[in-house]
């Protein structure tokens, strides 16, 4: 079944401490996000190395949030069941690490996941249309994937824009999520130009959590 269309935020845990990362997700679901982001770094697709399977298991264990599981690693299809038996509730791989991109995408969906795609800034958004139809989300990164804290990519509005202009012809289009840079003071603009799902870091998790993520909630709700 396809996931319901409304703006929604997701944490990306990235940015949050790690000592006190239970704590700190707790916070995140009081402000009232029902996503959590979950970025894995290979070193090899991305300059850095985050974490992954046995962090992955533990929130599994004590969150009911939805686990937005962002794969930056080589060949993604190797580790679809593993992530997928960790606990993920969305698995999203990059379109420019996988070898075979159909099987990839079929793997994930044998597992009962739901099924995201992701490009960096700049891989043409055309390369999606053969996949629309086969995802559940479609990720634009807004930065070069590997860190957090970095700036927005200006282009991206207009890549947004294009991408929405593909899904507007699709009767049941995936949701739309945008990944680095994200802050309460350009997210308005990110959901004008065609956005359905925020990713943030650094402005969630940076002071106040609960209220940050109120913060971004009311512009995402409109209320
Ligand atoms: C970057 C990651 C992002 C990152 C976003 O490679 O995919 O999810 O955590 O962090 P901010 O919001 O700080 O740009
Ligand atoms: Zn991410």
């Amino acid at each position: 079944m396809k996931m319901k269309r409304y703006n929604r935020l997701s944490p990306s845990i990235l940015a949050a401490d790690f000592n006190i990362l239970g704590e700190q997700i707790a916070m995140v679901k009081e402000g009232g996000a029902k996503f959590l982001h979950f970025d894995v770094m290979d070193g090899l697709f991305v300059p850095s190395i985050s974490f992954g399977i046995p962090v992955l298991e533990s929130i599994r264990k004590k969150t009911d949030l939805f686990l937005d599981v962002h794969l930056m690693i080589e060949d993604p299809i190797r580790y679809v069941n593993t992530f997928a038996d960790a606990g993920a509730d969305l698995i999203n791989v990059h379109y420019e690490a996988c070898k075979d991109i159909p099987a990839t995408l079929a793997a994930i969906r044998k597992t009962g996941k739901k099924v995201g795609i992701t490009i960096k800034p700049k891989t043409p958004v055309s390369v999606l249309k053969d996949y629309i139809d086969d995802v559940d989300l479609i990720l634009m990164m807004s930065v070069e994937p590997g860190f957090g804290g970095q700036k927005f990519i200006p282009e991206t509005m207009d890549r947004l824009r294009e991408l929405r202009g593909l899904l507007s012809e699709k009767k049941n289009p995936p949701l739309l999520e945008v990944d680095g840079g994200i802050t309460l003071d350009n997210v308005a603009e990110v959901l004008e130009a065609g956005a359905d799902t925020i990713v943030a870091g650094s402005a969630v998790f940076r002071g106040d959590i609960t209220e940050n993520v109120k913060a971004f909630q009311k512009i995402l709700l409109g209320r």
